[in-house]
Formats: structure tokens, C-alpha cells, sequence
């Protein structure tokens, strides 16, 4: 989106956990911006009948996580314990907020939450093209890999 299509909130971003009454909006969020993001027509029906808002919230609500401005949410991320391995997503931002550091606030929590639960590896599905996504899991030690499938079959044996 253009930037002088943009709100500036700077400051003004809050970190909470994500309430029931959050989904909707959340669900609305994380369509639009993978919808977005990825180009389609109609983003805001992007994925269709997929439920990852509200199945991730369901299976651990206490890892589930809005980002809020003036009450408002305007994204959200999931963090899961599978034991030794700890994997988060999706995360989404309102696309005319992107770019302020909103993504980052959202990864804090999820990391909070790996470092409580002592997973021994961490990891996410991403967008291998995209130097933004490559450089915002940068930040937090996360770098591009093949699919780690027999770690990962170790790992939750
Ligand atoms: C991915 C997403 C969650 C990021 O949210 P965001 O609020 O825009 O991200 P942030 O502003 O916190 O961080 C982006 C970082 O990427 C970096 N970045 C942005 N564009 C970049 C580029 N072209 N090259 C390298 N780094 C770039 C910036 O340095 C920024 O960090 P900084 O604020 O410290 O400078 C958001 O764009 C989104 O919802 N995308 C659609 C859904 C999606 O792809 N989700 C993630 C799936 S794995």
C-alpha cells in the first residue's frame, strides 16, 4: 500500500493476549493480509473455509496473542509447544500498518513463550521470496532451511 495511504502509529501499539470476542476481527485481519500480501483479487475472502484463527486460539488460548491500537485489534500471532519443538503463526499485521514495527511486537510474546516452555527447536513456515519476511525472523535467529523432517520426527518421538 502506498505510503501516504498510511496511519502512523508509532507508539501507540499494544501487546496482549487474544480474547474470544477478538476473533472475528482477527480472522478478518489474517485473511486480508495474506490475501493481500499474496495479490488476490478479493483478499478479504482469502483462504476460504481454513479456520487457523480460531482452531490455533482453541488449542492453546494462553499462546494466542493480539496486537491492539487505541483498543483496536490490528493483528495477531499463535505460538505452539509441541514439546521439544516449539512453532509459531500465523502471524498478521493490517496491511495499512504495515511496516512499523507492529510484526515485531507480535514475535516478542511468541518468543516469551518458547523460552518458557525450553523448546529445543523452534521453527515457521515463511515466504522464501520475501526479504522482509526473511529479515524480520532474522532478527529473532531464525534463518532459511530445507524442511527439517527427520529433526522434527526425532524431535516429537
Ligand atoms: C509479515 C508481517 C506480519 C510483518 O508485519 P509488519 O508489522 O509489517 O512488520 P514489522 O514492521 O514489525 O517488521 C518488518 C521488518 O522487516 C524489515 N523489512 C521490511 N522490508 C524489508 C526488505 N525489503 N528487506 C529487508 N528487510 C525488510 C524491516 O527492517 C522491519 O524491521 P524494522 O522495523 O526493525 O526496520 C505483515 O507484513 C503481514 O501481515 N504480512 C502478510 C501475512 C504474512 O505474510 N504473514 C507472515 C507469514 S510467515
Amino acid at each position: 500500500m502506498p505510503s501516504a495511504k498510511r496511519t502512523s502509529v508509532a507508539g501507540s501499539v499494544s501487546v496482549r493476549p487474544l480474547a474470544e470476542p477478538d476473533l472475528d476481527r482477527a480472522d478478518e485481519i489474517f485473511r486480508v493480509a495474506f490475501g493481500t500480501f499474496l495479490g488476490v483479487p478479493e483478499p478479504e475472502t482469502f483462504f476460504g473455509t481454513a479456520d487457523y484463527v480460531r482452531t490455533r486460539w482453541a488449542a492453546d488460548p494462553h499462546a494466542a496473542f493480539a496486537a491492539t491500537v487505541e483498543g483496536e485489534v490490528v493483528g495477531s500471532n499463535f505460538a505452539a509447544d509441541w514439546g521439544s519443538v516449539g512453532y509459531f503463526g500465523p502471524l498478521t499485521v493490517r496491511p495499512d500498518l504495515w511496516d512499523q514495527g507492529i510484526g515485531r511486537r507480535l514475535m516478542e510474546p511468541v518468543m516469551a513463550c518458547f523460552d518458557t516452555w525450553e523448546n529445543r527447536h523452534l521453527g515457521l513456515f515463511t515466504f522464501a521470496h520475501s526479504p522482509k519476511h526473511l529479515e524480520l525472523y532474522r532478527r529473532y535467529g531464525f534463518w532459511p532451511g530445507p524442511i527439517p523432517h527427520s529433526h522434527l520426527d526425532a524431535s516429537l518421538a
